[in-house]
C-alpha cells in the first residue's frame, strides 16, 4: 500500500516506521517542503520519500498528523479525495503549555470536523490514543498486541485501516461511526487514555 502523510513529526514518523517494516511505501510531507525532510527520509530508509503536501495527499491512503490548529490549512486546496481514505490521528488540543486547552467542538466529534474539511474523503480516526513512542515500538507486548481504536462512517474504510494496522502488528478494535466511536476515542473520551493489550 502507498501511504501519504500530511505532517512528518513524531506520529507520522512512527507510522512510517511501522509501515515500511510491513512492506508499504510512505510519502511524507510537512509545511516547509520536501527538502527539509531529507534527514528524516534517510533515517526511515528504503520505502520512504518526501514530497509536497499535495503529492503526499494524493496517495491511496493518507495520514493526517498535524497540530489540531493547523488542520484547516493542512487540508486546504487538495485534489479531490474521491473516496480515498484519510486517517485522522489528531487530538483537538488548542495548546499544550502553560495549560492543556481543548477546542470547543460544539455538537461534532473531532473527526467529523476533519471530515467536513476533506469533502469526499472517507475519514477514519485512528492512532490518536497511543503516544508516538508506543506507535513506533513493537506492538507485541505483555504476551499480546497493543490495541488501536478505529472509527469511521464507512465500514469498508474501517476494514482497510484495520487490515493495515494489523499488518503493522497492532490489534484493531472497531468502534463504529465517528459520532459514537469517534467521541469514545477522541481527546477527553473514555478510550483516549487507557493503553490496552489484546491477549489471545
Ligand atoms: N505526539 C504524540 O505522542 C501523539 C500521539 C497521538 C496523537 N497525536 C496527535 O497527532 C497529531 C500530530 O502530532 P505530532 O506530535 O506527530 O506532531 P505535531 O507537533 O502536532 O505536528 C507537527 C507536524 O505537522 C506539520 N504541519 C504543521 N502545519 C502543517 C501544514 N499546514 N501542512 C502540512 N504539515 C503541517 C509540521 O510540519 P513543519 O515542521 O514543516 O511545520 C510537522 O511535521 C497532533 O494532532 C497530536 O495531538 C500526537
Amino acid at each position: 500500500m502507498h501511504i501519504g502523510t500530511i505532517g512528518a513529526a513524531a506520529v507520522a514518523q512512527a507510522i512510517a516506521t511501522q509501515a515500511i517494516k510491513a512492506g508499504h511505501q510512505v510519502t511524507l510531507s510537512n509545511s516547509r517542503g520536501p527538502d527539509t525532510l531529507a534527514d528524516t527520509v534517510a533515517g526511515l530508509g528504503t520505502g520512504a520519500r518526501a514530497a509536497t503536501r499535495k503529492e503526499a495527499a494524493a496517495a491511496d491512503i493518507v495520514l493526517l498528523a498535524t497540530p489540531w490548529v493547523a488542520v484547516p490549512k493542512a487540508l486546504a486546496g487538495l485534489a479531490d479525495w474521491n473516496g480515498r481514505i484519510l486517517m485522522d490521528a489528531t487530538n483537538h488540543f488548542l495548546s499544550y503549555a502553560p495549560d492543556f486547552r481543548r477546542d470547543d467542538l460544539g455538537d461534532s466529534s473531532s473527526s467529523e470536523i476533519v471530515a467536513g474539511l476533506a469533502p469526499g474523503a472517507r475519514v477514519v480516526k485512528v492512532f490518536n490514543t497511543v503516544m508516538a513512542k508506543g506507535l513506533a515500538a513493537d506492538p507485541a507486548e505483555h504476551g499480546g498486541k497493543r490495541v488501536l481504536f478505529i472509527s469511521g462512517d464507512d465500514a469498508n474504510a474501517r476494514k482497510t485501516v484495520a487490515d493495515l494496522v494489523t499488518s503493522f502488528g497492532f490489534a484493531p478494535i472497531d468502534l463504529g461511526y465517528l459520532a459514537e466511536g469517534g467521541r469514545l476515542q477522541q481527546l477527553g473520551g473514555p478510550l483516549a487514555g487507557p493503553y490496552l493489550t489484546q491477549v489471545n
